[in-house]
């Protein structure tokens, strides 16, 4: 029986495992299904803009994505084409010529994946009927009024058709895997299983809706994962209809799947079902012929923060320290000229107010969090706080007039990235500082501290400090916090260049050149099922145990 026609999960054991390269690629369609393909608004963007090259290197033609379409983000993304197989054109058409806009093309991104992106405002008319099929299937109900649900059964019920049409035309020519990512790809799952469509399916949570939700509050999630009454909490919020969503795709699915340990044993209370296989996010790591590159570029990145932090603190007009250098530059021996330019440059270094906390003007200024923080506890800049604080409330671009660096070169700057969330099911922050060669603090709940720990044997001697966020008291956590951020402070220069250079050799661990292949490699479990689905069905990933453990 061809894959793809098995719907049951047991028929899907017992198929004989093939070689990574003999993965028959050639008679499987992948599709990813995320709300962020070409559409950057939120997390997952990263995911699966970072994931696609691999993925195309791996299965070429035979990929594609599946989103949304804005018009906006369709002409300054994608190139149209037409779709490289017939039947994929058959199906779009049988949706065009009902009324509804289907487009095709190359989204230009690394490794110009395929793209079928679906335009949900053409298909609107149809709400009411969808909201009646996707009660007749699962009885969950959307309110009129939340809107991005609506749309995401919108987005659901035209890619179930897509598939139905899809799978119409293929019969058993190809077999096809489809991986939905998050709730809002939900709806295209659950309507596809209910139709019994032939394809073997797919879904990812990178978080959990009301984990996202709870930690938000001031709750002590992690240590009451099995006291909380999930549907009220979901209906005091008025989520209930998106928890149910989630629920059913992630019900429905063969093979179920999140970013990390600690999202699993999350995923298991709020969704009440384990993660058959544990997909950690990678990066598309750069690697520079010359080994100490990323140090030169460290160090030319922190020349310019430097200068920022100057500017500043001692203003614009005239900074102290370029005047000591063009004096540097053009003298041996000092003459009353030269006292004269650097008295000047001193005195105009006097302020009367303290350097500001914030780089901008805040428009809730009194309610903001962070202000209101560095209100409370004093920290003003002045002259005697061993602690200065610049707060940069915008996202950094070479544009900006103020500090010209995109993040990747302010990171690059940086000696230390620090990132003690509470909530982070995945935490792309800390190890996009890795690759780079930056050491970070990230915590234990956190998906990236999770895997350091499991994967590297002393993690802080490679530039990753992870504080205790599960077992320890918030205040307990923070003393933790001072006493890495202290110790970091003690190191010598040559400390910290050796530091980095270890930093970065993690860099392999993260990159889907590692993390996207197919796994074979899978350890015994109970879950025959996946490890089958896994090879057989070419899931994106490997299992954390696959990974090499670094050795110090
Ligand atoms: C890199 C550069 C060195 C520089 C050093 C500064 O290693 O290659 O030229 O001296 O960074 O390190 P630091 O930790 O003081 O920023």
């Amino acid at each position: 029986m061809p894959l793809s026609r098995s719907l049951s999960m047991s028929s899907l054991s017992g198929l004989p495992l093939w070689e990574e390269d003999d993965l028959p690629v050639e008679n499987l369609l992948l599709f990813e299904v995320a709300w962020e393909v070409t559409n950057k608004v939120g997390g997952i963007y990263t995911v699966i803009q970072t994931k696609a090259k691999i993925t195309v290197d791996e299965w070429g033609e035979n990929f594609f994505m599946m989103g949304p379409y804005y018009e906006h983000n369709f002409k300054t993304q994608v190139e149209q084409c037409d779709p490289p197989i017939a039947a994929i054109k058959v199906a779009m058409d049988s949706l065009i010529n009902s009324g509804c806009q289907v487009y095709f093309g190359r989204w230009l991104i690394e490794g110009s994946p395929y793209v079928i992106l679906f335009d949900i405002g053409s298909a609107a008319w149809n709400l009411d009927r969808w909201k009646g099929d996707l009660w007749d299937a699962c009885s969950i109900g959307l309110p009129y009024h939340d809107r991005e649900a609506n749309d995401s059964l919108i987005l659901g019920s035209l890619i179930a058709w897509f598939f139905k049409e899809l799978t119409d035309q293929l019969r058993d020519e190809r077999n096809i895997i489809a991986h939905f990512h998050e709730w809002q790809a939900g709806a295209g799952l659950v309507l596809s299983r209910s139709r019994k469509l032939p394809m073997a399916t797919v879904f990812t949570t990178h978080a959990t809706l009301l984990g996202r939700y709870l930690c938000a509050g001031n709750v002590d999630f992690y240590n009451n994962l099995d006291k909380f009454n999930l549907d009220k909490e979901a209906g005091e919020r008025q989520i209930y209809h998106r928890c149910c969503l989630e629920r059913a795709a992630v019900h429905c699915a063969h093979v179920f799947t999140t970013v990390s340990q600690i999202t699993a044993v999350e995923a298991n209370h709020m969704l009440h079902r384990n993660p058959d296989v544990v997909t950690p996010n990678g990066l598309n790591v750069k690697k520079f012929s010359a080994m100490h590159e990323f140090q030169n570029l460290h160090s030319t990145n922190k020349t310019q923060i430097q200068e920022f932090v100057r500017g500043h603190f001692y203003g614009l007009v005239a900074s102290h320290w370029d005047t000591v250098q063009i004096v540097k530059k053009k003298r041996n021996i000092l003459d009353r000229d030269d006292f004269t330019i650097m008295k000047r440059a001193i005195f105009a270094t006097q302020r009367h107010t303290l350097p500001p906390v914030t780089t901008h003007n805040m428009l809730d200024d009194s309610t903001d969090q962070i202000l209101a923080n560095v209100r409370r506890i004093g920290l003003f800049n002045s002259r005697n706080d061993r602690v200065k604080i610049i707060f940069h409330p915008e996202f950094l671009s070479s544009t900006s007039p103020l500090l010209p660096m995109d993040y990747e070169e302010f990171v690059r700057g940086c000696h230390l990235g620090v990132f003690p969330s509470y909530y982070e099911p995945w935490g792309y922050t800390p190890g996009e500082c890795t690759v780079m060669g930056i050491p970070s603090v990230t915590t234990n709940l956190s998906g990236f501290g999770c895997f350091m720990e499991e994967h590297v044997s002393d993690p802080a001697a490679y530039g990753i400090y992870i504080v205790d966020r599960r077992f320890r008291s918030a205040d307990e956590s923070c003393n933790q916090l001072t006493k890495f951020l202290f110790s970091f402070c003690q190191q010598s220069r040559r400390q910290r260049i050796i530091q980095r250079n270890r930093t970065e050799r993690l860099s392999d661990l993260l990159d889907w050149r590692y993390l996207g292949r197919v796994s074979r490699s899978l350890p015994d479990r109970d879950c025959t099922l996946c490890r089958n689905d896994i090879s057989q069905m070419g899931l994106r990933g490997v299992r954390p145990s696959t990974v090499p453990t670094v050795k110090t």
